[in-house]
């Protein structure tokens, strides 16, 4: 994205629009806030007008556009709700609800005039971050697949400092221009995400992930079918049997700019390009939706690109688990017994509850071989956690109260939300196999997501291990209400912002 910073007024900025926090009214406020008083003379006192006649109150949601004389240039006001509440959220999903307002309005330019989204409360180069996070990522669309598209409008982002914060001009810059690039990477893992499975096969995942390599100097390598049956991954060759398509697993690694002092992180990514379910098929109703089980590996893939392209200090090594899950002659079967990369053996109770046995390759392979200090692993796990937590938060699962705690900070800072749930014996319990040393689904109608997780942390060999699942917030499509107003309908992207701003925060 093309965003600029420039230490001037806003109203000085050539833009096609302007535009300016303003914060919930009380009955008290008569008068237009102090900081809109030059927009005002400027529109000949429609701001006023509008203000006096109680029509601008500063909600959360709310956007007015007022034009300038000329006809070109035009005023934005957004609501940004209660002053006490204000945060970064706040910022982001103001800008998303302006940005979803002017689409298709032919705004060029949009200048942010960033002291009343501060308010001197919030670091103005948090201020700026949030501000290109909410505008970049509520202007994106997917419609690469319709034949009739007119080309996304390009849109110039210019924060003006103004007076207030025009001697931080250095210190908001260059975050700004990460951001700027993270966003980018972003939008870049939503298009692939969107994908349909046709197209997005394990090959075409994996062929993603060689083409980075090749853009982003990271050592790729692609296990397909063959070695993976060398190397024992029965868990991945099991859920892939029955798909045309044949399942991959992909290790991307990038090498820390930190030297001696860097740590490695892996992040391990559920990648079934089409969830229909396999035997254990799944009900016809949504099941379209199911094409987003991929999100885990798309959102690795895009932490990798960011890794590389931001020059993080820490190691990273990056693991997709790639496969379709299909019925079919050759799919695997309730009660069959297979045989994970670790040795562990897992008895098929449902072959539904795939993502778990994918991951199980994934994370004893990168645990035995990269000796990572900690693992995270990001998968739409379970249909259960979007009953528990719904759809605007990720649950969180961990056996390290560090590892936790950093991602607890990163989702506070990016807004990507996360809820910590339990992990205890009794879950450990639950996955204890009959005929096989663990099971992949309990079939009791209780802690779906606690139960995957103490799963999936029989595979981790005693790392610091934390486990995100997404399957609430990887895509918005049921009631997109009660989504941020800067996610549209699709693949969010979720994961990569949190992750990137993880790894920045690891000592
Ligand atoms: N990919 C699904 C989980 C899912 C469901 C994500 C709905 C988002 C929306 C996963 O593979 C799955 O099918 N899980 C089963 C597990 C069960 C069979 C133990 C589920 O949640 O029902
Ligand atoms: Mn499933
Ligand atoms: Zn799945």
């Amino acid at each position: 994205m093309d965003v600029t910073v420039e230490g001037k007024e806003a109203l000085e900025v050539d833009a096609d629009l302007i535009a300016f926090g303003l914060v919930e009214r009380s009955d008290k406020d008569a008068l237009l806030p102090t900081h809109l008083k030059e927009a005002d003379t400027a529109t000949g006192g429609f701001l006023s007008a509008a203000w006096d006649r109680k029509e601008i109150k500063g909600k959360k949601g709310e956007v007015s556009l007022f034009p300038l004389p000329g006809g070109r240039r035009r005023i934005a006001l957004v609501g940004l709700g209660k002053p006490a509440d204000l945060s970064l959220e706040s910022v982001r999903l103001g800008l998303g609800y302006l940005s979803r307002q002017i689409r298709g309005k032919g705004v060029r330019s949009l200048c942010v005039h960033l002291p009343s989204f501060t308010l001197g409360k919030l670091l103005p180069e948090d201020a700026a971050k949030a501000v290109a996070d909410g505008h970049a990522l509520a202007a994106y669309e997917f419609n690469r697949l319709k034949s009739e598209r007119s080309d996304p409008e390009k849109r110039r982002l210019v924060i003006a400092l103004s007076k207030e914060h025009v001697r931080v001009k250095d210190r908001v810059t260059t975050p700004l221009n990460r951001e700027a690039r993270l966003l980018d990477t972003v939008l870049w893992a939503r298009d692939i995400a969107n994908l349909p499975a046709d197209t997005a096969t394990p090959q075409f995942l994996a062929d993603q992930a060689l083409q980075l390599g090749k853009d982003f100097k990271l050592k790729v390598t692609v296990f397909d079918e063959k070695k993976l049956t060398e190397m024992g991954c029965g868990g991945i060759l099991a859920v892939g049997g029955g798909s045309v398509h044949p399942p991959r697993m992909v290790i991307l690694e990038y090498a820390g700019t930190g030297g001696r002092n860097a740590k490695t992180v892996a992040v391990v990514g559920k990648g079934i390009t089409f969830d229909s379910g396999g035997i254990s098929i799944k009900p016809s109703a949504a099941m379209w939706e199911m094409k987003f089980d991929k999100c885990g590996a798309v959102a690795v893939l895009g932490i990798l690109r960011a890794a590389a392209e931001l020059k993080l200090r820490n190691n990273v090594v990056g693991v997709m688990c790639l496969a379709e899950n299909l019925p079919g002659g050759s799919a695997y079967r309730p009660g069959d017994v297979v045989k994970s990369f670790s040795g562990k053996t897992i008895e098929v109770l449902n072959t539904d509850a795939e993502g778990r046995v994918v991951l199980s390759d994934g994370l004893s392979y990168v645990a035995s071989k990269h000796n990572p200090d900690q693992i995270i692993d990001l998968a739409t796990l379970t249909g259960a956690c979007v009953v528990a937590l719904g759809i605007d938060t990720a649950g969180l699962l961990s056996n390290d109260d560090r590892v936790a705690a950093g991602l607890l900070t990163a989702s506070e800072r990016t807004g990507e939300r996360l809820w910590r749930l339990p992990l205890t014996q009794v879950h450990k319990d639950m996955v204890k196999g009959e005929v096989g040393d663990v099971r992949n689904s309990t079939e009791l109608p209780m802690a779906g997501t606690l139960t995957a997780a103490a799963f999936l942390s029989e595979f981790v060999a005693g790392k610091p291990w934390a486990h995100l699942d997404i399957a609430g917030t990887a895509w918005v499509a049921k009631a997109p209400q009660y989504t941020p107003s800067y996610t549209p309908h699709g693949a969010t992207g979720f994961g990569v912002r949190l992750l990137i701003n993880y790894l920045e925060n690891l000592a």
